[in-house]
Protein backbone atom coordinates (compact mmCIF):
# COMPACT_ATOMS: atom_id res chain seq x y z
CA UNK A 1 0.00 0.00 0.00
CA UNK A 2 1.45 3.48 -1.28
CA UNK A 3 -0.05 6.84 -0.24
CA UNK A 4 -0.92 9.02 -3.43
CA UNK A 5 -1.03 12.76 -2.94
CA UNK A 6 -4.38 14.25 -4.52
CA UNK A 7 -3.14 17.36 -5.46
CA UNK A 8 -5.31 20.07 -5.07
CA UNK A 9 -6.66 19.04 -1.83
CA UNK A 10 -3.74 17.95 0.68
CA UNK A 11 -5.29 15.49 1.64
CA UNK A 12 -3.78 11.67 1.44
CA UNK A 13 -5.72 8.42 0.25
CA UNK A 14 -4.08 5.23 -0.14
CA UNK A 15 -3.88 3.75 -3.00
CA UNK A 16 -2.49 0.19 -4.69
CA UNK A 17 0.25 0.46 -7.31
CA UNK A 18 -0.04 -1.95 -10.55
CA UNK A 19 -3.91 -2.52 -10.25
CA UNK A 20 -5.82 -2.12 -13.37
CA UNK A 21 -8.57 0.70 -13.75
CA UNK A 22 -11.34 -1.06 -14.98
CA UNK A 23 -14.12 0.90 -17.57
CA UNK A 24 -11.17 1.54 -20.03
CA UNK A 25 -10.89 -0.51 -22.83
CA UNK A 26 -7.28 0.22 -22.71
CA UNK A 27 -5.79 -1.21 -19.50
CA UNK A 28 -4.39 1.56 -17.42
CA UNK A 29 -1.73 0.38 -14.31
CA UNK A 30 -0.66 2.57 -11.94
CA UNK A 31 3.37 2.77 -11.71
CA UNK A 32 5.45 4.15 -9.28
CA UNK A 33 8.43 4.95 -11.30
CA UNK A 34 8.23 8.92 -9.77
CA UNK A 35 9.35 9.14 -5.86
CA UNK A 36 6.43 12.06 -5.50
CA UNK A 37 3.75 10.10 -7.29
CA UNK A 38 1.74 7.64 -9.86
CA UNK A 39 0.93 8.06 -13.42
CA UNK A 40 -1.08 6.24 -15.50
CA UNK A 41 0.25 4.51 -18.96
CA UNK A 42 -1.43 2.10 -21.63
CA UNK A 43 -0.07 -1.01 -20.33
CA UNK A 44 -1.33 -2.32 -24.34
CA UNK A 45 0.97 -0.14 -25.56
CA UNK A 46 4.70 -0.98 -26.33
CA UNK A 47 5.98 2.16 -25.57
CA UNK A 48 9.56 2.07 -23.95
CA UNK A 49 9.76 3.09 -20.14
CA UNK A 50 11.47 6.18 -21.64
CA UNK A 51 8.86 7.70 -23.39
CA UNK A 52 6.60 6.01 -20.60
CA UNK A 53 8.41 8.51 -18.20
CA UNK A 54 7.97 11.01 -21.26
CA UNK A 55 4.44 11.09 -20.60
CA UNK A 56 5.21 11.08 -16.59
CA UNK A 57 7.19 14.39 -16.83
CA UNK A 58 4.36 15.90 -18.94
CA UNK A 59 1.42 14.84 -16.53
CA UNK A 60 3.07 14.65 -13.43
CA UNK A 61 -0.43 15.88 -12.19
CA UNK A 62 -2.14 12.96 -13.32
CA UNK A 63 -1.88 12.09 -10.15
CA UNK A 64 -4.72 13.21 -8.98
CA UNK A 65 -6.97 10.65 -11.01
CA UNK A 66 -5.51 7.78 -9.30
CA UNK A 67 -7.53 8.03 -5.76
CA UNK A 68 -10.64 8.13 -7.43
CA UNK A 69 -10.47 4.29 -8.62
CA UNK A 70 -8.21 3.43 -5.89
CA UNK A 71 -9.13 4.66 -2.23
CA UNK A 72 -10.08 1.68 -0.80
CA UNK A 73 -11.65 2.95 1.89
CA UNK A 74 -14.61 4.12 -0.88
CA UNK A 75 -17.95 2.51 -0.84
CA UNK A 76 -17.87 2.29 -4.47
CA UNK A 77 -15.51 -0.47 -5.33
CA UNK A 78 -12.40 -0.11 -7.61
CA UNK A 79 -14.05 0.28 -10.94
CA UNK A 80 -17.31 0.33 -9.70
CA UNK A 81 -19.29 2.99 -12.13
CA UNK A 82 -22.38 1.53 -11.26
CA UNK A 83 -24.08 4.96 -10.35
CA UNK A 84 -22.73 6.52 -13.09
CA UNK A 85 -22.26 9.85 -13.57
CA UNK A 86 -25.66 10.68 -12.14
CA UNK A 87 -24.67 8.66 -9.26
CA UNK A 88 -21.83 11.34 -9.04
CA UNK A 89 -23.72 14.50 -9.60
CA UNK A 90 -27.49 13.66 -7.93
CA UNK A 91 -25.82 12.73 -4.78
CA UNK A 92 -24.84 16.35 -4.66
CA UNK A 93 -28.26 17.39 -5.77
CA UNK A 94 -27.21 18.49 -9.16
CA UNK A 95 -29.09 16.64 -12.25
CA UNK A 96 -26.75 14.66 -14.87
CA UNK A 97 -27.56 15.77 -18.65
CA UNK A 98 -26.15 15.18 -22.00
CA UNK A 99 -27.54 16.65 -24.89
CA UNK A 100 -28.52 13.99 -27.54
CA UNK A 101 -31.25 12.83 -30.00
CA UNK A 102 -33.28 10.01 -30.42
CA UNK A 103 -31.60 10.19 -34.10
CA UNK A 104 -28.43 9.86 -32.39
CA UNK A 105 -27.32 9.20 -28.91
CA UNK A 106 -30.28 7.03 -28.45
CA UNK A 107 -30.41 5.23 -31.84
CA UNK A 108 -29.42 1.89 -30.80
CA UNK A 109 -30.32 -0.07 -27.26
CA UNK A 110 -26.19 0.30 -26.15
CA UNK A 111 -26.81 4.24 -26.70
CA UNK A 112 -30.44 4.57 -24.82
CA UNK A 113 -28.63 1.74 -21.83
CA UNK A 114 -25.63 4.15 -21.42
CA UNK A 115 -27.90 7.21 -21.18
CA UNK A 116 -29.89 5.59 -18.71
CA UNK A 117 -27.13 4.31 -17.06
CA UNK A 118 -25.47 7.63 -16.60
CA UNK A 119 -27.73 10.54 -16.77
CA UNK A 120 -31.23 11.72 -15.56
CA UNK A 121 -31.27 15.32 -17.76
CA UNK A 122 -31.41 15.45 -21.80
CA UNK A 123 -30.67 19.09 -23.81
CA UNK A 124 -31.97 18.16 -26.82
CA UNK A 125 -29.20 19.05 -29.01
CA UNK A 126 -30.92 20.44 -32.05
CA UNK A 127 -34.67 19.42 -32.06
CA UNK A 128 -36.33 22.59 -30.17
CA UNK A 129 -34.33 25.20 -31.58
CA UNK A 130 -36.86 27.75 -33.55
CA UNK A 131 -36.25 26.52 -36.70
CA UNK A 132 -37.05 22.77 -35.28
CA UNK A 133 -40.82 23.58 -34.67
CA UNK A 134 -41.83 25.05 -38.73
CA UNK A 135 -42.29 23.46 -41.50
CA UNK A 136 -41.49 24.81 -45.71
CA UNK A 137 -45.07 26.63 -45.05
CA UNK A 138 -44.05 28.19 -41.81
CA UNK A 139 -46.73 26.31 -39.99
CA UNK A 140 -45.54 24.99 -36.52
CA UNK A 141 -45.90 22.03 -35.57
CA UNK A 142 -43.93 19.73 -33.14
CA UNK A 143 -41.33 17.53 -34.87
CA UNK A 144 -40.90 13.17 -35.09
CA UNK A 145 -37.83 14.11 -33.30
CA UNK A 146 -38.60 16.03 -30.88
CA UNK A 147 -41.81 13.86 -30.22
CA UNK A 148 -39.64 10.93 -29.61
CA UNK A 149 -37.43 12.73 -27.19
CA UNK A 150 -40.00 13.89 -25.13
CA UNK A 151 -41.63 10.38 -25.33
CA UNK A 152 -38.14 8.72 -24.39
CA UNK A 153 -37.91 10.90 -21.55
CA UNK A 154 -41.42 10.53 -20.19
CA UNK A 155 -41.35 6.71 -20.62
CA UNK A 156 -37.63 6.78 -18.60
CA UNK A 157 -38.10 8.88 -16.50
CA UNK A 158 -35.22 11.63 -17.55
CA UNK A 159 -35.73 15.14 -17.23
CA UNK A 160 -35.68 17.38 -20.25
CA UNK A 161 -33.76 21.03 -20.29
CA UNK A 162 -34.83 22.78 -22.86
CA UNK A 163 -33.13 24.32 -25.14
CA UNK A 164 -33.54 27.51 -27.07
CA UNK A 165 -36.61 29.75 -26.97
CA UNK A 166 -34.97 32.84 -28.37
CA UNK A 167 -31.65 33.18 -30.33
CA UNK A 168 -30.23 34.78 -33.12
CA UNK A 169 -29.35 31.56 -34.92
CA UNK A 170 -30.99 28.10 -36.66
CA UNK A 171 -33.85 30.25 -36.27
CA UNK A 172 -35.32 30.83 -39.81
CA UNK A 173 -34.49 34.35 -41.52
CA UNK A 174 -38.38 34.69 -42.44
CA UNK A 175 -39.15 35.09 -38.94
CA UNK A 176 -37.54 38.37 -38.73
CA UNK A 177 -38.85 39.48 -41.94
CA UNK A 178 -41.96 42.05 -42.35
CA UNK A 179 -43.10 40.06 -45.44
CA UNK A 180 -41.84 36.65 -44.23
CA UNK A 181 -42.67 35.42 -47.87
CA UNK A 182 -40.26 37.83 -48.90
CA UNK A 183 -37.71 36.45 -51.33
CA UNK A 184 -33.87 36.21 -49.11
CA UNK A 185 -31.41 36.58 -51.84
CA UNK A 186 -28.76 36.64 -49.05
CA UNK A 187 -27.82 32.91 -48.62
CA UNK A 188 -26.34 33.75 -44.66
CA UNK A 189 -28.02 32.58 -41.99
CA UNK A 190 -29.00 35.32 -39.87
CA UNK A 191 -28.86 37.49 -42.59
CA UNK A 192 -31.50 38.76 -44.96
CA UNK A 193 -32.12 41.45 -47.80
CA UNK A 194 -35.72 41.61 -47.36
CA UNK A 195 -36.53 44.21 -44.84
CA UNK A 196 -37.06 43.59 -41.65
CA UNK A 197 -40.31 43.37 -39.08
CA UNK A 198 -41.05 45.96 -36.99
CA UNK A 199 -41.14 45.55 -33.24
CA UNK A 200 -44.64 45.43 -32.52
CA UNK A 201 -44.34 42.51 -35.28
CA UNK A 202 -41.67 40.36 -33.78
CA UNK A 203 -43.18 41.25 -30.09
CA UNK A 204 -46.03 39.34 -30.94
CA UNK A 205 -44.25 36.24 -33.28
CA UNK A 206 -41.98 35.79 -30.23
CA UNK A 207 -45.20 35.51 -27.94
CA UNK A 208 -46.49 33.16 -30.44
CA UNK A 209 -43.82 31.13 -30.99
CA UNK A 210 -43.50 30.49 -27.32
CA UNK A 211 -47.00 30.09 -26.52
CA UNK A 212 -46.71 26.88 -29.46
CA UNK A 213 -44.06 25.54 -27.96
CA UNK A 214 -45.54 25.20 -24.51
CA UNK A 215 -48.50 24.25 -25.70
CA UNK A 216 -47.54 21.88 -28.23
CA UNK A 217 -45.69 19.92 -25.26
CA UNK A 218 -48.32 20.56 -22.91
CA UNK A 219 -51.23 19.16 -25.41
CA UNK A 220 -49.16 16.00 -25.92
CA UNK A 221 -47.13 15.19 -22.58
CA UNK A 222 -49.73 16.47 -19.72
CA UNK A 223 -49.34 20.34 -18.14
CA UNK A 224 -45.68 21.26 -17.41
CA UNK A 225 -45.37 19.81 -13.71
CA UNK A 226 -47.49 16.68 -14.11
CA UNK A 227 -45.77 12.88 -13.73
CA UNK A 228 -45.81 12.89 -17.61
CA UNK A 229 -44.19 16.00 -18.91
CA UNK A 230 -40.50 15.61 -18.55
CA UNK A 231 -39.83 19.25 -19.13
CA UNK A 232 -38.01 21.01 -16.08
CA UNK A 233 -36.00 23.54 -17.44
CA UNK A 234 -35.25 25.54 -20.87
CA UNK A 235 -33.16 27.32 -22.46
CA UNK A 236 -35.14 31.00 -22.59
CA UNK A 237 -32.62 32.93 -24.50
CA UNK A 238 -28.93 32.24 -25.70
CA UNK A 239 -26.04 33.71 -26.63
CA UNK A 240 -27.22 37.08 -26.42
CA UNK A 241 -24.43 38.91 -25.32
CA UNK A 242 -21.44 40.02 -27.57
CA UNK A 243 -18.29 38.92 -27.84
CA UNK A 244 -16.82 42.19 -27.85
CA UNK A 245 -17.40 45.52 -25.89
CA UNK A 246 -19.34 46.83 -28.76
CA UNK A 247 -20.58 50.15 -27.26
CA UNK A 248 -23.25 51.10 -29.86
CA UNK A 249 -25.38 47.59 -28.66
CA UNK A 250 -24.55 48.19 -24.63
CA UNK A 251 -21.82 44.60 -25.34
CA UNK A 252 -25.14 43.12 -26.53
CA UNK A 253 -25.02 41.06 -30.08
CA UNK A 254 -26.45 43.05 -32.73
CA UNK A 255 -28.46 40.23 -33.91
CA UNK A 256 -31.69 40.15 -35.56
CA UNK A 257 -34.23 39.85 -33.05
CA UNK A 258 -31.70 42.84 -31.34
CA UNK A 259 -32.25 44.90 -34.47
CA UNK A 260 -36.13 44.45 -35.01
CA UNK A 261 -36.75 45.41 -31.39
CA UNK A 262 -33.94 48.28 -31.34
CA UNK A 263 -32.43 46.68 -28.17
CA UNK A 264 -32.46 44.00 -25.72
CA UNK A 265 -35.78 44.40 -24.30
CA UNK A 266 -36.48 41.10 -26.38
CA UNK A 267 -34.44 39.14 -23.50
CA UNK A 268 -37.30 40.66 -21.28
CA UNK A 269 -40.13 39.64 -23.35
CA UNK A 270 -38.88 36.32 -23.85
CA UNK A 271 -39.00 35.70 -20.04
CA UNK A 272 -41.83 37.20 -19.59
CA UNK A 273 -43.57 35.03 -22.00
CA UNK A 274 -41.85 31.63 -20.86
CA UNK A 275 -43.31 32.56 -17.69
CA UNK A 276 -46.62 32.98 -18.56
CA UNK A 277 -46.74 30.15 -20.57
CA UNK A 278 -44.58 27.48 -18.90
CA UNK A 279 -45.17 28.54 -15.46
CA UNK A 280 -48.86 29.54 -15.59
CA UNK A 281 -50.94 28.93 -19.11
CA UNK A 282 -49.85 25.53 -19.21
CA UNK A 283 -48.57 24.28 -15.93
CA UNK A 284 -50.27 21.96 -13.48
CA UNK A 285 -51.88 23.79 -10.93
CA UNK A 286 -50.67 22.23 -8.59
CA UNK A 287 -47.19 23.34 -9.10
CA UNK A 288 -46.70 27.08 -9.19
CA UNK A 289 -42.96 27.11 -11.15
CA UNK A 290 -42.35 23.83 -12.71
CA UNK A 291 -39.78 25.08 -15.07
CA UNK A 292 -36.66 27.11 -14.12
CA UNK A 293 -36.08 29.28 -16.76
CA UNK A 294 -32.41 30.17 -17.95
CA UNK A 295 -30.54 32.38 -19.76
CA UNK A 296 -27.42 31.55 -21.67
CA UNK A 297 -23.89 32.25 -23.00
CA UNK A 298 -20.67 30.86 -24.30
CA UNK A 299 -17.26 32.15 -22.81
CA UNK A 300 -18.26 33.14 -20.00
CA UNK A 301 -15.06 31.96 -18.92
CA UNK A 302 -13.47 34.74 -20.24
CA UNK A 303 -13.68 37.98 -17.97
CA UNK A 304 -14.38 40.01 -20.73
CA UNK A 305 -18.12 38.61 -22.09
CA UNK A 306 -18.47 37.38 -18.18
CA UNK A 307 -18.35 41.06 -17.28
CA UNK A 308 -20.73 41.73 -20.00
CA UNK A 309 -22.93 38.99 -19.05
CA UNK A 310 -23.14 40.36 -15.61
CA UNK A 311 -23.78 43.36 -16.69
CA UNK A 312 -27.20 42.51 -18.27
CA UNK A 313 -27.81 40.05 -15.46
CA UNK A 314 -27.62 43.47 -13.43
CA UNK A 315 -30.30 45.01 -15.76
CA UNK A 316 -32.42 42.51 -15.70
CA UNK A 317 -32.89 42.53 -12.55
CA UNK A 318 -33.62 46.24 -11.97
CA UNK A 319 -35.76 45.40 -14.76
CA UNK A 320 -37.70 42.51 -12.41
CA UNK A 321 -37.04 40.02 -15.54
CA UNK A 322 -38.38 36.47 -14.81
CA UNK A 323 -35.37 34.54 -15.12
CA UNK A 324 -34.50 31.84 -12.41
CA UNK A 325 -30.86 30.50 -13.83
CA UNK A 326 -27.79 31.98 -15.38
CA UNK A 327 -26.28 28.73 -18.01
CA UNK A 328 -22.30 28.65 -18.42
CA UNK A 329 -21.71 26.74 -21.56
CA UNK A 330 -18.30 25.52 -21.07
CA UNK A 331 -17.26 24.53 -24.48
CA UNK A 332 -13.29 24.71 -23.65
CA UNK A 333 -10.10 23.27 -24.66
CA UNK A 334 -7.00 21.57 -22.36
CA UNK A 335 -5.75 25.15 -22.95
CA UNK A 336 -8.15 27.06 -20.88
CA UNK A 337 -7.46 27.35 -17.18
CA UNK A 338 -10.57 25.82 -14.98
CA UNK A 339 -9.38 28.37 -12.37
CA UNK A 340 -11.34 30.58 -15.27
CA UNK A 341 -14.63 28.38 -15.16
CA UNK A 342 -14.55 28.37 -11.47
CA UNK A 343 -14.67 32.38 -11.76
CA UNK A 344 -17.39 32.09 -14.07
CA UNK A 345 -19.54 30.51 -11.13
CA UNK A 346 -18.14 32.05 -8.69
CA UNK A 347 -18.68 35.19 -9.82
CA UNK A 348 -22.49 34.95 -10.46
CA UNK A 349 -23.34 33.47 -7.18
CA UNK A 350 -24.28 36.86 -6.21
CA UNK A 351 -27.35 37.15 -8.44
CA UNK A 352 -28.46 34.34 -5.96
CA UNK A 353 -30.06 32.26 -8.25
CA UNK A 354 -29.46 28.93 -9.84
CA UNK A 355 -26.68 28.21 -12.23
CA UNK A 356 -25.63 24.95 -15.06
CA UNK A 357 -23.25 23.74 -16.98
CA UNK A 358 -24.82 23.69 -20.22
CA UNK A 359 -23.01 22.12 -23.15
CA UNK A 360 -19.27 21.37 -21.41
CA UNK A 361 -16.87 19.36 -23.70
CA UNK A 362 -13.27 19.76 -24.23
CA UNK A 363 -11.53 19.28 -26.81
CA UNK A 364 -8.02 17.61 -26.73
CA UNK A 365 -6.57 19.27 -29.90
CA UNK A 366 -5.38 17.18 -32.51
CA UNK A 367 -4.10 14.55 -33.22
CA UNK A 368 -5.50 12.66 -30.42
CA UNK A 369 -2.82 10.77 -28.11
CA UNK A 370 -3.09 8.55 -25.41
CA UNK A 371 -1.45 11.36 -23.24
CA UNK A 372 -4.20 13.75 -24.15
CA UNK A 373 -6.95 11.28 -23.51
CA UNK A 374 -5.16 10.82 -19.55
CA UNK A 375 -4.79 15.24 -19.72
CA UNK A 376 -8.29 15.36 -20.52
CA UNK A 377 -9.22 13.36 -17.34
CA UNK A 378 -7.50 15.22 -15.07
CA UNK A 379 -8.95 18.45 -16.61
CA UNK A 380 -12.64 16.46 -16.50
CA UNK A 381 -11.25 16.01 -12.71
CA UNK A 382 -10.24 19.79 -11.96
CA UNK A 383 -13.77 20.58 -13.42
CA UNK A 384 -15.47 18.37 -10.84
CA UNK A 385 -13.93 19.74 -8.10
CA UNK A 386 -15.61 22.93 -8.91
CA UNK A 387 -18.56 21.55 -9.83
CA UNK A 388 -18.15 19.66 -5.93
CA UNK A 389 -17.47 23.48 -4.52
CA UNK A 390 -20.16 25.49 -6.55
CA UNK A 391 -22.84 22.12 -6.07
CA UNK A 392 -25.23 24.50 -4.06
CA UNK A 393 -26.25 26.55 -6.81
CA UNK A 394 -26.12 24.44 -9.93
CA UNK A 395 -29.22 22.87 -11.01
CA UNK A 396 -27.59 20.58 -13.60
CA UNK A 397 -24.24 19.72 -15.60
CA UNK A 398 -24.62 18.53 -18.66
CA UNK A 399 -22.06 17.14 -21.44
CA UNK A 400 -22.74 18.30 -25.24
CA UNK A 401 -23.22 14.70 -26.38
CA UNK A 402 -22.64 10.79 -25.86
CA UNK A 403 -19.81 9.90 -27.81
CA UNK A 404 -16.63 11.90 -29.28
CA UNK A 405 -17.62 11.26 -32.59
CA UNK A 406 -21.60 12.55 -32.24
CA UNK A 407 -19.77 15.54 -30.91
CA UNK A 408 -20.36 19.15 -33.29
CA UNK A 409 -16.86 19.85 -32.36
CA UNK A 410 -14.74 16.08 -33.09
CA UNK A 411 -12.45 17.35 -35.43
CA UNK A 412 -10.83 19.52 -32.70
CA UNK A 413 -10.10 16.24 -30.63
CA UNK A 414 -12.58 13.77 -28.45
CA UNK A 415 -14.44 16.35 -26.09
CA UNK A 416 -16.73 14.17 -24.05
CA UNK A 417 -16.92 11.15 -21.60
CA UNK A 418 -17.50 7.86 -24.22
CA UNK A 419 -15.24 6.98 -27.03
CA UNK A 420 -17.19 6.06 -30.23
CA UNK A 421 -17.47 2.30 -28.59
CA UNK A 422 -19.10 3.70 -25.33
CA UNK A 423 -16.41 2.72 -23.77
CA UNK A 424 -15.97 4.63 -20.69
CA UNK A 425 -12.83 7.23 -21.55
CA UNK A 426 -10.57 8.88 -18.49
CA UNK A 427 -12.68 11.81 -18.69
CA UNK A 428 -14.96 9.14 -17.64
CA UNK A 429 -13.75 8.06 -14.65
CA UNK A 430 -12.63 12.21 -13.40
CA UNK A 431 -16.48 12.22 -13.33
CA UNK A 432 -18.08 9.38 -12.38
CA UNK A 433 -16.91 8.07 -8.95
CA UNK A 434 -15.24 11.02 -7.16
CA UNK A 435 -17.78 11.45 -4.36
CA UNK A 436 -16.92 7.88 -2.51
CA UNK A 437 -12.98 9.15 -2.59
CA UNK A 438 -13.31 12.72 -2.39
CA UNK A 439 -10.87 14.06 -0.05
CA UNK A 440 -12.59 16.88 2.59
CA UNK A 441 -11.58 20.18 1.59
C1 LIG B 1 -24.77 22.89 -32.00
C2 LIG B 1 -25.09 21.42 -32.25
O1 LIG B 1 -24.32 20.64 -31.39
C3 LIG B 1 -24.81 21.08 -33.68
O2 LIG B 1 -25.30 19.76 -33.97
C4 LIG B 1 -25.50 22.07 -34.63
O3 LIG B 1 -25.12 21.79 -35.96
C5 LIG B 1 -25.12 23.49 -34.28
O4 LIG B 1 -25.43 23.73 -32.91
N1 LIG B 1 -24.10 26.63 -28.58
C6 LIG B 1 -25.37 26.16 -28.45
C7 LIG B 1 -25.76 24.90 -29.09
O5 LIG B 1 -26.16 26.75 -27.69
O6 LIG B 1 -27.10 24.90 -29.52
C8 LIG B 1 -24.87 24.54 -30.25
O7 LIG B 1 -25.21 23.23 -30.70
C9 LIG B 1 -23.43 24.64 -29.84
C10 LIG B 1 -23.09 26.03 -29.40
Amino acid sequence: MKEVRANGFGGRVAAEPNGPIRGLRKEYTIINEESDGYTLFNTTDERGASKRRGIVAALATVAMLVPLAFAPSATAAEGDYSGGIKGEYNALGIAAGVATEAYSGLNSQERQDTVLANFNQITPENSMKPEGWYDGNHEFAMSDNTRSLLKFASDNNIRIYGHVLVWYSQTPDWFFQADEWCEDTNNTAGVTSCPLADKATMQERQRQHIENVAKAISDEFGPFGSDTNPVVAFDVVNETVNDTDNPDTNGMRNSLWYQTYDGEDYIYDAFENANTYFNEVYADPSDDHPVTLFINDYNTEQSGKRTRYAALLDRMVAEGVPFDGIGHQFHVTLTTATSNLEAALTDMERFNKKQAITELDVTTGTPVTEAKLIEQGQYYYEVNQIIHRHAAQLFSVTVWGLIDGLSWRSGEGAPLLFDDNLEKKPAYIATSVIAPTFPSR
